[in-house]
C-alpha cells in the first residue's frame, strides 16, 4: 500500500476510491477527509438535510472493508447509551443463580467476591463509543497495519451540552475509564466522522478538536452524475431534466429544499410512471416524491412551471 495509513496519497485519490463505492465527493469534501484521514483527526460534517453527510461515513467504511459504528445522537442521549452499561437483568439474575445454589450447599456468599464477579467484562454492555476504543475483534489487520473502524457521531446538534463536553473529553485521548475495570485507550484512534445539519451551533471547544467542512447540495452535473449511478434505469435526459429542476427548487427560498435522496427519489418515480421527460402535468403529479410540505408543493405549483421546465431542458442541453 503506497500513501498514508490508508493507501492514499492525495485527495483525488481519495475521490476516485469513493466514487467505486457510487459515493461522488465533491473536491472540497475530498480535501476534508483526506486530511482527517492523514492528520487522525476527527471531521465535523456540517450542512442541510440530504447533502451526504451520513453515507459519507458509510463509503468510508466500506471502502477500507471496517466496521461503522454509529452513534445517534438525540435529545438525552448520555454516557449510558454512548459509552457502556452494566447488564443489570444478567447480573440479577448471576446473582439469583448464585444464592440458590450456595444454599444447596448451604454456605453463604462473600460479599466482596460476588462483587467481583458483577462486574466483569461478562455482564458490560459496550456502546459506540467504547466498542470505537477498544474494538477487540472488529479490529481490522492489512500488511501488519491496523486500520481503525469508523466512528460515526450523527446529529450530533441534537444532543445536549453535557453531552458534547463529555465528547469531547473522551476525543481528546481516545480513552475511556471504567472504574470498576480499568482504563481503555485505542491502540488506532478510530476514524471520527460528527455529522450536524447545524440545528444549534457546536461548542468552539469541540470544533477546536476537529476539521470542519460544511457540505454544500451538489452542483447540476455531480448530482446528474450520482442520479444516474444510484439509479441507473433512470433514462440521462430524464436525470438531467429532474437535477435542473431540483437545483432551481433549491433557489426559491423553500421550508425544505430536497435533498439528494428525494432527488433520486424523484428521478425513480417519474421513471416508473413512464415518463422520459418532465412536462407541466407530470411534475405536478409526482411532486410528492419530491416536496413533503404542503406549502412547498404549492409553492413550487404556483411557478410558472412551463418555464422552469424549459429552463431545467435548456441547462441539460
Ligand atoms: N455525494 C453523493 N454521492 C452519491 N450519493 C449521494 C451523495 N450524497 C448523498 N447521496 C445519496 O443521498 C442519500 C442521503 O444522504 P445522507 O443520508 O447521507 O444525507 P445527510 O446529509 O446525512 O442528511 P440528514 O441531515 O437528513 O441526515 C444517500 O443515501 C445517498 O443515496
Ligand atoms: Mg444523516
Amino acid at each position: 500500500m503506497a500513501g498514508n495509513l490508508f493507501g492514499i496519497s492525495n485527495p483525488k485519490e481519495l475521490t476516485t476510491e469513493l466514487e467505486k463505492f457510487d459515493y461522488l465527493a465533491d473536491e472540497g469534501l475530498s480535501v476534508a477527509l483526506f486530511l482527517a484521514l492523514s492528520l487522525s483527526r476527527p471531521i465535523l460534517l456540517e450542512g442541510e438535510a440530504g447533502v451526504g453527510k451520513t453515507e459519507v461515513a458509510r463509503t468510508i467504511a466500506a471502502w477500507l472493508g471496517v466496521p461503522l459504528i454509529r452513534l445517534q445522537c438525540y435529545e438525552g442521549v448520555d454516557a449510558q447509551m454512548a459509552v457502556y452499561e452494566w447488564d443489570y437483568p444478567r447480573q440479577l439474575l448471576h446473582l439469583r443463580t448464585l444464592e440458590v445454589t450456595q444454599a444447596d450447599h448451604s454456605s453463604g456468599l462473600d460479599a466482596e467476591v460476588v462483587e467481583g464477579e458483577l462486574y466483569t467484562e461478562r455482564f458490560l454492555i459496550r456502546r459506540p463509543l467504547l466498542q470505537a476504543i477498544d474494538p477487540g475483534s472488529l479490529t481490522k489487520k492489512e500488511n501488519g497495519r491496523v486500520l481503525p473502524p469508523v466512528l460515526l457521531i450523527d446529529e450530533v446538534d441534537r444532543a445536549d451540552d453535557e453531552f458534547e463536553a463529555f465528547l469531547l473529553e473522551a476525543l481528546s485521548d481516545y480513552s475511556i475509564t471504567v472504574p470498576e475495570l480499568g482504563t481503555f485507550t485505542a491502540e488506532v484512534p478510530p476514524i471520527v466522522i460528527i455529522t450536524s445539519n447545524r440545528t444549534r451551533d457546536v461548542h468552539d471547544a469541540l470544533k477546536r478538536r476537529c476539521l470542519y467542512h460544511w457540505v454544500e447540495h451538489p452542483s447540476f452535473e455531480r448530482e446528474v452524475e450520482i442520479i444516474t449511478r444510484r439509479a441507473p434505469e433512470v433514462e440521462r435526459s430524464l436525470a438531467i431534466q429532474v437535477a435542473a429542476i431540483a437545483d432551481k427548487m433549491r433557489q426559491v427560498g423553500l421550508y425544505k429544499p430536497p435533498g439528494i435522496a428525494e432527488v433520486i427519489d424523484w428521478a425513480r418515480s417519474l421513471s416508473l410512471l413512464g415518463e422520459t421527460k418532465i412536462d407541466a402535468d407530470s411534475l405536478k403529479a409526482s411532486l410528492g416524491a419530491i416536496l413533503k410540505y404542503r406549502e412547498d408543493q404549492d409553492k413550487i405549483r404556483s411557478l410558472d412551471i412551463t418555464e422552469l421546465v424549459r429552463g431545467a431542458v435548456l441547462k441539460g442541453v
